[in-house]
């Protein structure tokens, strides 16, 4: 939170600054300077003619701006007003568009290169001038829990928020939306901080509600002709509402790639809302798009996972949490209405060697190899015909895998959605009779696991899925035995990389779109 505000601070002094110096810069600004930085550095998305068609844009979910229509996203002018700020879009530009492939530029640009830039842009679709209007900010109420409650209150009352952004805010689809140019949209799963594009800070929040998201669906509440329409003071409650809902989302912290099972006496929670789940620590990851293996997929919908274990005498448990904004249960109706093209059933997979490796060295993360061959635990959330169902898959790679009975192994698995929360809880014997295909499970050692997960509702099926790469299990011995301190070393070294890869991945979809790569 302290860097969102620090970068807001930031940002409002800019945007005085800017707007204070507007005139003098309409003048320095240079278009044709502009369209010079716009084909080196823009185009590959944005497209030759700015209509967002660029060669990389197939690759991209939200699509590229299309600056032929003039509408820009994220904007303080007010919402009747045609012109977004200029200081609107030096931010964006800046900062980039968090949760899309829009880059920040400010380490590669020059501010004028980006005035320029700017000034260029804003000719497909002929915009001069500044806006009349700008988000009237009032006086902002602070933050408290009485001002948050009359929020909560506002967002929910006559589904004012809650028709698109779902009872918990986690966005879970009530229904289609589309923006202007007819593609498919979806509503922010509030509860996830690093998905929004300006910031989960309340002026921000603010902002948002004030001038509605142009291109959008989402609408202005300042607006006096809505029939939802909200005072300034409500406003500010239903910003600090949604303030607060942003920092109830899971955080991933990247130094985090241990999954540490506890050991419990007497039986393991086998229902995915036991409260005894509250008591083990969740570890959550980033997924990204399957975008190595054949056939690649660009467009996944889910991006975190979080994982908690347990474990007793005989089994573990693995609890595996993560939002999915539809519930994809095909042969049911309102799931069909909410899909895209194909409905699937939405599934995840738990993916761990068939040997603990005796080093660090770990099976290909995707799905093995004939050498090293790995185990997928895959649970499916079932269809209005047959309930929900769990397989193992003996895997060589990830068009080399093999189906086989889970309950010989004696693994089950129970599932449970609620308000855009998919929750499975995953139990297998330490041990099984198939030693040469099953990981045989040993307290203290450090076993590689990975995840997949296919949202069924965005045609997820096969190798078309979100994933992690590999992390570490760990079940704790309960007495003696010390932890494997140069063990955790090495994970957690390895770990940083990983998270780098994770957050570059957007930027690499984007640069093997515009090589004309194999894709
Ligand atoms: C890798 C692809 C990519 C590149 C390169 C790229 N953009 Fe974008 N840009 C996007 C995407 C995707 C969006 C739409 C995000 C959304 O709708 O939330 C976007 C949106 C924008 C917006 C709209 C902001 C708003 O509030 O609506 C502006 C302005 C913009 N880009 C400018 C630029 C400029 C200038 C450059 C070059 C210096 C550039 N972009 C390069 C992908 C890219
Ligand atoms: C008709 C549907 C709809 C309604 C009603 C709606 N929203 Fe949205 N909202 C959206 C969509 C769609 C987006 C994503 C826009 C995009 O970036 O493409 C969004 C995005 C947002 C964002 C993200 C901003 C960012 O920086 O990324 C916030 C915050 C938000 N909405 C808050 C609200 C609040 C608060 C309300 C009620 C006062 C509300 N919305 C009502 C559809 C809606």
């Amino acid at each position: 939170m302290e860097s969102g505000m620090m970068k807001t601070i930031v940002m409002a002094a800019a945007t005085a600054g800017l707007l204070a110096l507007s005139p003098a810069l309409a003048q320095a600004a240079d278009a044709e300077k502009g369209e010079a930085v716009y084909q080196k550095r823009c185009l590959q998305c944005h497209g030759d003619e700015g209509d967002g068609l660029g060669p990389a844009a197939d690759y991209l979910n939200p699509p590229p701006r299309d600056f032929t229509l003039g509408l820009y996203k994220f904007i303080s002018s007010a919402f009747d007003a045609d012109l977004p700020n200029d200081a609107d879009l030096l931010r964006m530009i800046n900062d980039g568009m968090p949760g899309t492939a829009m880059p920040g530029w400010s380490d590669i640009l020059s501010e004028t290169e980006i005035q320029d830039v700017i000034a260029y842009i804003k000719t497909f679709a002929e915009l001069e001038g500044a806006p009349e209007g700008q988000v009237d900010f009032g006086t902002q109420v602070q933050s408290s829990p009485e001002s948050i409650a009359a929020g909560d209150k506002l967002f929910h009352d006559g589904e004012r928020c809650s028709e698109c952004h779902g009872v918990a805010g986690k966005g879970d689809a009530v229904k289609k939306l589309k923006n202007d140019n007819g593609e498919r949209t979806w509503p922010r799963n509030l509860t996830k901080p690093w998905t929004y594009r300006a910031s989960a800070d309340p002026k921000d929040i603010y902002t948002r509600i004030s001038a509605g998201i142009p291109t959008t669906q989402m609408p202005s509440f300042a607006d006096p002709k809505s029939k939802k329409k909200l005072s300034v003071e409500e406003r500010w409650h239903v910003a600090n509402y949604v303030a607060a809902l942003a920092k109830t989302g899971k955080v991933v912290r990247p130094e985090n790639t241990v999954i540490q099972a506890s050991r419990v006496e007497g039986e393991l929670p086998g229902s995915p809302d036991d409260a005894a789940w509250d008591l083990a620590p969740p570890s959550t990851f980033f997924m990204v798009p399957q975008i190595v293996g054949k056939e690649r997929f660009f467009k996944t919908a889910n991006d975190t996972v979080s994982v908690r274990a347990l474990y007793n005498d005989a089994k573990v448990a693995l609890h595996l949490e993560w939002d999915d904004r539809t519930k994809s249960i095909p042969g049911d109706d309102k799931a069909k209405s909410i899909a895209d093209e194909d409905l699937g059933e939405d599934a995840i997979a738990v993916q761990l060697p068939t040997t603990i490796p005796a080093g660090m060295e770990k099976p290909y993360f995707l799905m093995g190899n004939s050498v090293k061959p790995v185990n997928l635990w895959r649970w499916s959330s079932g269809t209005t015909e047959a309930p929900e169902s769990v397989a193992i898959l003996d895997a060589m790679g990830i068009n080399e895998q093999e189906a086989r009975d889970a309950t010989a192994a004696g693994l089950t698995a129970k599932g449970s959605y609620k308000d855009g929360t998919w929750r499975v809880v995953m139990t297998r014997p330490l041990t099984t009779e198939a030693v040469d295909k099953d990981l045989q499970f040993e307290e203290g050692r450090f076993v590689p696991i990975a995840f997949f997960a296919w949202d069924g509702s965005n045609s997820e099926v096969g190798t078309a899925s979100a994933m992690t790469t590999w992390y570490w299990l760990l079940l704790k011995p309960s007495t003696g035995a010390k932890p494997m301190i140069a063990g955790i070393i090495v994970a957690i070294l390895i770990g940083g990389l990983l998270f780098w890869w994770g957050r570059s991945a957007a930027a690499r979809v984007a640069s093997e779109g515009t090589s004309g790569g194999d894709a």
